[in-house]
């Protein structure tokens, strides 16, 4: 007989291997929301659309930053969505389209376990794609690949594939195979499953049945979609054959091969398909890298990381939510964990867990689970939690900022509220602080222009603390890497180059180069520097 241990540890297991905890990538307006929506609705965790508009930064509002503010509040409820799929649970993990806000999606990115693009068929491969799709090839993350839109006037699917196999670095395998497209879009034929659906009704808002096709040549075929349509996919699906490597987990899974699915989230076409397939195949909780040792998700010891705080709305409560992602074992509340950066013991009595429209105070949580913590400034992006052991969880980098501002104090009564200020809005991940080494003035590095605006209303607002900026011309912040280099080179780099250096919050050496050219010429002159992009490198 099993004893009380083993069967809880079978649970624990089994609780792993049933959760996909994932992120939806895509340019605004490709239909990340209406495709989270639709998810949802399948789930049966919420009853009808439009439930998580609130969720989306419109793109009216984006000159008023208030307005954004207003709404990125609003998004703390929907920034982790989970609900019961079948046997599954899945998390949702938001992440923001809004370019000034690409660092919260880089960020998020780190607590995903796979992510799912979604390609406008019309506008193809965009902007914002592209880069947040390099971040999960960098890192190895398994990505589907949902073109939408079917519905519409768009590019050639195999045009489409051919650009997002170019532009993206991706190899990939269709999985579904649109019937016509647009006017003459008739529905999809399920490579994965072998059935086709189609659409009823000239409106095409209704779905027919799911037809099983086993044999493609079977006039079957021609009888749903006719004769002509019918060759047409028998045509495609054997190029597809030809030209296309076979769908294979494992390569899906190191990042070596996306499956490609069409469909219209807006008309629900197509959504179930890559809803089922992408339980089948998407990863369970993966193991974890610390910098001291690769952390498997089903071991005992509860260990997870913040990736993602959020400030409290209301200027009178001054709490913020951190959210954790559970990495290993479970946590508990009321049970004290250690805060491994403070070296210090935290207990929480009402961790929240999320659910489509709500949050919730939950007793446990499992790997791949996403807690909010209230804490009230005690948390970092980056920081680890464990039950003990000393590791520090990697993957949280900064990235080179866009725009770099020195912030000075416009009103010297205030100089502690504005620092307090800054410092909990850089721990908040709002931006970055740079400080000069010759002088100790601090500049700030944003993404988005925006972030300056929404730093002076908080820094007002929340601290009471007036602050003015003045420009200054830096084209990239670059992460220096002496490593290789002798101490003289860094020496005779760090004198010349003074004027240029400054440290990040974590007393990380950083060149602001004021023009590529400049980098360029530095990176020949010190060749045994490395300048990196980003804060974190092996
Ligand atoms: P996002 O989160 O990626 O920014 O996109 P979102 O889902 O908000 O979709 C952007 C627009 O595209 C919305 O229209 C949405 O209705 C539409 N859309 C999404 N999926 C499909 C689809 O499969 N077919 C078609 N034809 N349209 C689709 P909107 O007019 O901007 O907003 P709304 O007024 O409809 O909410």
């Amino acid at each position: 007989m099993l004893s009380l241990h083993q069967l809880r540890n079978m649970n624990f297991k089994e609780e792993i291997k049933r959760r996909r905890t994932f992120g939806i990538i895509s340019h605004p307006d490709a239909g990340k929301t209406t495709l989270t929506e639709k998810l949802l609705l399948f789930g049966g965790a919420i009853q009808e659309a439009g439930a998580v508009k609130n969720n989306k930064i419109k793109k009216t509002a984006t000159s008023d930053f208030m307005e954004i503010e207003r709404q990125r509040g609003i998004s703390v409820a929907t920034s982790v969505l989970a609900f019961e799929y079948n046997t599954y649970k899945i998390n949702i993990l938001d992440t923001p389209g809004h370019k000034d806000f690409a660092e919260d999606t880089f960020r998020t990115l780190t607590a995903v376990d796979s992510v799912i693009v979604v390609i406008d068929v019309a506008k193809g491969v965009e902007e914002q794609t592209e880069k947040l799709v390099e971040v999960c090839r960098m890192r190895n993350i398994p990505m589907i690949v949902f073109i939408n839109k079917m519905d519409r006037e768009g590019k050639d699917a195999f045009d489409l594939l051919d650009e997002v196999e170019q532009k993206l670095g991706l190899r990939v395998v269709p999985l579904s195979f649109p019937i016509g497209m647009g006017y003459d879009f008739k529905g999809i034929y399920n490579i994965w499953e072998q059935n086709i659906n189609l659409f009823s009704g000239s409106e095409k808002t209704q779905i027919s049945d799911t037809v099983k096709i086993e044999d493609i040549n079977s006039p079957d075929l021609d009888q749903l979609v006719g004769a002509k349509s019918a060759n047409t996919l028998r045509e495609e699906l054997e190029l597809i054959e030809e030209v296309y490597p076979s769908f294979d987990r494992d390569s899906y899974l190191k990042g070596d091969l996306q499956p490609v699915f069409f469909g219209s989230a807006l008309n629900n076409f197509g959504v179930r398909e890559l809803l089922d397939c992408f339980v089948s195949i998407a990863p369970s909780p993966l193991p974890k890298q610390s910098e001291e040792r690769l952390v498997d998700s089903a071991e005992e010891d509860f260990t997870g990381f913040v990736f993602k705080i959020h400030a409290n709305m209301d200027p009178n409560h001054r709490d913020r939510l951190a959210f954790v992602k559970v990495v290993s074992g479970q946590f508990k509340r009321n049970t004290p964990y250690l805060h491994v950066r403070h070296n210090k013991k935290l207990k929480f009595s009402s961790p929240n867990a999320f659910f489509a429209e709500k949050k919730q105070i939950v007793d446990v949580s499992y790997p791949g689970d996403i807690i909010g913590l209230h804490d009230t400034g005690n948390f970092k992006i980056g920081d680890t939690l464990t039950e003990g052991e000393l590791i520090h969880y990697k993957g949280v980098p900064s990235f080179s900022p866009e725009h770099f501002r020195y912030i000075n104090n416009a009103d010297p009564m205030k100089a502690k509220q504005l620092f307090k200020g800054i410092d909990q809005l850089m721990d908040e991940g709002v931006a970055q602080l740079f400080t000069l080494n010759l002088n100790g003035r601090k500049v700030i590095g944003t993404v988005g222009a925006l972030q300056y605006e929404v730093i002076q209303y908080r820094l007002e607002h929340e601290y009471g603390a007036k602050c003015s900026y003045e420009s200054l011309n830096v084209y990239k912040a670059c992460w220096v890497d002496g490593r290789k280099a002798d101490p003289k080179e860094m020496d005779e780099f760090k004198t010349v180059k003074q004027r240029f250096l400054a440290v990040d919050k974590r007393g990380q050496l950083v060149f602001l180069a004021d023009s590529s050219f400049s980098l360029q010429m530095t990176e020949q002159k010190y060749p045994n520097i490395t300048f990196h992009y980003t804060s974190e490198f092996e």
